[in-house]
């Protein structure tokens, strides 16, 4: 499924709705350059599930909390993991394969851990469109199941 923005707040407004239907145990990645909207996107996604506290990114910590929404919602960065291991060390998997909703950025870095079932979502540029064009990309691999 592809959706495109033109604005901060479409995104956002995407993301809400997402976080609006997440189910407890799921996972989505989340891909995308720089500045490119991953923050707004998230902080929509958690406004969605009900989370009132500020979302920001977790630049010093691999995964940031929230217990406060819906469902906890466990947001990941993972740009500056050194070794699987500390996935371990952070006990990942209650997150993984809790009640939670998980958000994990730079997924790429952690792909031999992640789960087949994960919705991947990509934001991406387009700037012949616009300079807040955005084309936000979601593969659902369980949309793909129910197409066969
Ligand atoms: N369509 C759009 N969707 C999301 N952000 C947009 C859009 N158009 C412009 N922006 C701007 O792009 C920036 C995205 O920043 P941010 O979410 O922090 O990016 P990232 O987390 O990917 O580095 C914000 O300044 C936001 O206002
Ligand atoms: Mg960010």
């Amino acid at each position: 499924m592809i959706i495109e923005t033109n604005s901060e707040k479409e995104t956002f407004e995407l993301g809400k709705k997402i976080g609006e239907n997440a189910k407890a145990g799921q996972i989505y990645t989340l891909t995308g350059d720089l500045g490119v909207g991953k923050t707004v996107f998230t902080q929509g996604l958690a406004a969605g599930l009900g989370i009132t506290e500020p979302v920001n990114s977790p630049t010093f910590t691999i995964v940031q909390m929230y217990e406060d929404g819906r469902l906890p919602f466990y947001h990941f960065d993972v740009y500056r993991i050194g070794d699987i291991e500390e996935m371990e060390e952070i006990g990942y998997e209650d997150c993984f394969y809790g009640e939670g909703v998980c958000l994990i950025e730079w997924a790429d870095l952690i792909q031999e851990i992640l789960p087949p079932d994960v919705i991947a979502i990509e934001i991406e540029k387009n700037l012949e469109k616009g300079f807040d064009y955005r084309k936000i990309t979601i593969s659902d691999p369980e949309e793909k199941k129910a197409q066969l």
